[in-house]
């Protein structure tokens, strides 16, 4: 079995996932709470409470999946990207978890994580497959070819696409994490009630920006009042834009590869204006589409271990390499 532990932002999670890639567990405390104070996630603060929570929810884990540290074969955790105090927690976490236990470390990349939510059963993907990645901090366009393995063929030059969510959450007035807000908000819109625009960069990039100026202006335009009784249209024509971008260029991606399978993993997969507009798709569970540690946890079964006690000088890294 697999101990995953994840802290790369404001959850955090632990999980214990089989060799066959059955999840026995995964428990995920998110901070959201803590931060929608301040509109956004607080370095600071969410190293502080992953420091509190880690222990507690490592023992969860263990104890939902009804088993001890003794029986725990490796530890996987994420190295990066992320804030960097709040990996540093997790990954101190686990080389302590794996040094006592003498078990190898899996240090895993976020990235990788999201992609390898797909390899988890009940029914795991099986590559070649286009994934669109899209979560707070990255919109990646990758082609997964073998597991454990992806080649990126485009990304964001801007916001990130669950970025764009959040930001326009705040311009409408709803709460943070904005995504599951502006998805609640837009089922009572007409997603075609304003012409948002959709950016066209060259290759297979992205862009948000222009989007989230075009939202603005038009709630400037409403005024406070008007802006707030047609809220609902604001936020399905905006889900709509942003539904539209991604997925027009996992299409353009298909084409220009010929990979034909098409899957979506990251915070923003769970949105249900974007898994209806791609009915033919593989989506992560919903469970496993915002952060989550069984992710990761897969991912180790797809990466190269470092056997004990190797890994004590590990460190994390806070960008995509
Ligand atoms: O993957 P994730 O949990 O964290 C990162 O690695 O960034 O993604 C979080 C992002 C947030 O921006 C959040 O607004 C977005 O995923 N999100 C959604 C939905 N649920 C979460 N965006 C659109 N629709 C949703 N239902
Ligand atoms: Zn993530």
């Amino acid at each position: 079995m697999i101990l995953g532990i994840e802290t790369s932002c404001d959850e955090t999670a632990a999980a214990v996932v089989s060799q066959d890639g059955e999840v026995l567990s995964s428990v995920v405390s998110s901070q959201a709470v803590l931060h929608a104070r301040y509109g956004g996630v607080v370095p600071e603060i969410a190293s502080r409470r992953h420091l509190e929570l880690v222990t507690p929810v490592v023992r969860q884990a263990l104890e939902e999946a009804d088993t001890t540290l003794g029986h725990i074969g490796r530890v996987a955790v994420t190295q990066g990207p992320g804030l960097v105090g709040a990996l540093l927690v997790g990954l101190s976490a686990a080389k302590a978890i794996a040094w006592a236990g003498r078990l190898p470390l899996v240090p895993v990349d976020h990235l990788e994580g999201h992609v390898a939510s797909l390899y988890l059963r009940p029914e795991p993907l099986e590559p070649p497959f286009l994934c669109l990645l899209a979560s707070g901090g990255h919109t990646l366009l990758l082609a997964v070819r073998e597991r454990g393995r992806s080649e990126r063929l485009g990304t964001t030059l801007d916001d990130a696409a669950g970025e764009a969510f959040d930001k326009g959450a705040r311009l409408l007035g709803l709460g943070y994490p904005g995504g599951a807000e502006i998805d609640r908000v837009a089922e009572e819109g007409a997603r075609d009630a304003f012409p948002f625009p959709v950016a066209r960069v060259p290759g297979l990039d992205f862009s948000f920006s222009g989007l989230k100026t075009a939202l603005l202006y038009a709630v400037r335009d409403l005024g406070e009042d008007e802006a707030r009784r047609r809220r609902p249209d604001l936020a399905a024509s905006y889900q709509h834009a942003i539904v539209r971008a991604l997925t027009v260029r996992l299409r353009e991606g298909a084409e220009q590869t010929g990979l034909e399978r098409l899957a979506v993993v990251g915070g923003v997969s769970a949105n249900s204006a974007l898994r209806a507009a791609l009915p033919d798709a593989r989506f992560a569970p919903l469970a496993l589409c915002t952060d989550n540690a069984a992710m990761i946890a897969s991912a180790a079964l797809y990466a190269d271990p470092l056997p004990y006690p190797g890994y004590l000088e590990l460190d994390a890294y806070a960008s995509a390499a």
